[in-house]
């Protein structure tokens, strides 16, 4: 029993080989006419500065101070409050969470090149890995420091790279500015306002091959990239650094309708009008729609509750999907009710919940009995408790009979 479920879990989470250079979009089928797909899609710049691990930034030039030099996102934050009080609520920050670091403390993750491989994504500075690079991973990069492993996806990691600052094209309604400025200025670059800045880790193909997470794809081919909207203007509007997602009630609720049909059908519709790639865009949350019949007691009269699930379920030994009923950007799901009237209803009601976490509840209640590490329990056992709350309650609606 438990080796199956540990296998699905690394199969999923290892997104790709550890031991492929070039990344995840280089995965199975990614080679077209000799080009790699991914360096099409990033271009030269991105391609170089999403190398991860991102190499060590090395001594900072002559005359900075230490707050200047420092990678530490709270030092960033010293000058950039609203970046730094943004992000510490987004889960960027929360990258090197329970779920993820429990996993790298015992068993074929703990292994330095897979521990590598994992940390890519969630903490990609070379100064956040505990193994360094190279054949054998021995030797501990002298600028090693756990306590930025522990930060997560800092600030450093989207912007900073052999102490060079890089952001986006400076607000044009700013006035200008002064000549000399702290880390010696910044360099602007459009990418970082493109919807392939994010792709390099919110776009993988398992070791089978399968797209896990399609999201940039999925945002390509969507209405909202036809009409020039982004991740960022999405996901970080007004440049804030919020990155809310399926986990934010509020966040699904301002891109997903759920109303009865039109007409006398007893039908739920769920509109997934500003969702920029499928709803969910992930392999592992679940959602679902509901109709029962309820009693003048609001009780739910028995056997007359009927569900549909929105989701994706991947077979990762066969490199094949089991069932893919997410809803597509802009499409609809519908939830036709045809069982009989109950006598004693007095109510129709349909319900949609979501659960950010489904997949990785499963996997942590099979994980946790093989882990004997006093720490990786408690890190794994907290994730599952974590994946106990998530989820919630997008919409109730009731239709008096
Ligand atoms: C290609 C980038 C990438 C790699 C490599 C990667 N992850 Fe992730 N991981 C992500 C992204 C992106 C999410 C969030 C996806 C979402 O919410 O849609 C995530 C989410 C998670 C989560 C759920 C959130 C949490 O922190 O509890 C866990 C657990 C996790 N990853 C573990 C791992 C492990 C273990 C590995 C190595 C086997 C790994 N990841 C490798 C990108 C990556
Ligand atoms: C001592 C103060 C100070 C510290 C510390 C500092 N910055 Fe800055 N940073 C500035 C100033 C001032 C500017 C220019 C401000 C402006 O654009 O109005 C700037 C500009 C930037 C920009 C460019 C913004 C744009 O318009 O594109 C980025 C990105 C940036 N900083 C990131 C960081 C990161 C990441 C850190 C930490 C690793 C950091 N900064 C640490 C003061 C600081
Ligand atoms: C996941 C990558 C990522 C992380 C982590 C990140 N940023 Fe950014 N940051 C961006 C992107 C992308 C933009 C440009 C957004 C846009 O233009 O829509 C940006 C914009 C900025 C700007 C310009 C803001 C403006 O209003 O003009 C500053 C300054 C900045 N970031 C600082 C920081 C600081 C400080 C942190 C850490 C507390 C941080 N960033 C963390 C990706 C990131
Ligand atoms: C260096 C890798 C990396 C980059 C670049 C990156 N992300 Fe992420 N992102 C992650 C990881 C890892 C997680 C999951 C963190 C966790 O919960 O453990 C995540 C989580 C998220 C979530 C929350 C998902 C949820 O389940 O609610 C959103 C939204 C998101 N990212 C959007 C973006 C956008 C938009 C960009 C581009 C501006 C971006 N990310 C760039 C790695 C990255
Ligand atoms: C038109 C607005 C819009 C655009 C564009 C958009 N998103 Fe989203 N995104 C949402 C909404 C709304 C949600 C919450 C519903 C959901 O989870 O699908 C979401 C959820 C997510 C999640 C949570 C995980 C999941 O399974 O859904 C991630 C990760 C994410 N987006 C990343 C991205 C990335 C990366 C891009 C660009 C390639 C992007 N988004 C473009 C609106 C958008």
């Amino acid at each position: 029993m438990r080796w199956p479920a540990l296998a699905v879990l690394i199969s999923l989470l290892a997104a790709c080989d550890a031991s492929e250079p070039t990344g995840p979009m280089a995965g199975a089928g990614a080679e077209r006419d000799g080009v790699s797909q991914r360096e099409q899609v990033l271009g030269s710049f991105l391609e170089a500065h999403w190398k991860r691990p991102v190499s060590v930034q090395g001594p900072a030039a002559e005359g900075w101070s230490p707050l200047e030099a420092s990678l530490n996102p709270k030092d960033c934050g010293s000058c950039h409050p609203q970046q730094l009080a943004d992000w510490q609520t987004s889960l960027h920050a929360d990258a090197f969470s329970p779920g993820f670091s429990g996993q790298l403390i015992e068993g074929g993750l703990a292994q330095p090149h897979a521990l590598r491989g994992c940390q890519k994504c969630h903490t990609p500075l070379e100064e956040q890995q505990p193994f360094g690079p190279g054949p054998d991973h021995t030797a501990q990069p002298s600028a090693y420091d756990v306590e930025l492993r522990e930060a997560g996806l800092i600030c450093a990691g989207c912007h900073v790279r052999a102490h060079r600052h890089f952001g986006p094209p400076r607000r044009a309604e700013l006035p200008p500015l002064p000549e000399t400025l702290p880390h010696a200025g910044f360099e602007t670059r459009p990418e970082f306002q493109e919807s392939r800045f994010c792709a390099p880790c919110h776009q993988f193909f398992d070791r089978s091959g399968v797209n896990v997470q399609n999201t940039y794809f999925e945002w390509k081919e969507s209405p909202h990239a036809a009409r020039g909207e982004t991740c960022q203007s999405c996901h970080m509007p007004d440049r804030r650094h919020l990155w809310r997602g399926i986990h934010d009630r509020d966040m699904v609720a301002a891109g997903v309708d759920v109303a009865w049909a039109e007409g006398d059908a007893n039908a739920l519709v769920l509109t997934a009008h500003g969702v920029g790639h499928a709803f969910p865009t992930y392999v592992t949350p679940r959602i679902v729609m509901a109709i029962w019949q309820e009693d003048a007691a609001g009780r739910l009269i028995e056997g007359t509750r009927l569900e549909h699930t929105i989701g994706r379920k991947v077979n990762f030994r066969k490199g094949e999907d089991v069932f893919d009923t997410r809803v597509p950007a802009g499409g609809t799901a519908r939830l036709e009710y045809s069982r009989p009237t109950d006598p004693g209803a007095v109510a129709w009601v349909g319900q949609v919940t979501v659960d950010p976490d489904f997949h990785y509840r499963g996997v942590f209640e099979h994980y946790l009995p093989t882990l004997s590490d006093p720490k990786a329990r408690a890190l794994i056992a907290e994730a599952l408790e974590r994946s106990q709350r998530s989820s919630y309650t997008l919409t109730e609606l009731r239709r008096p009979l």
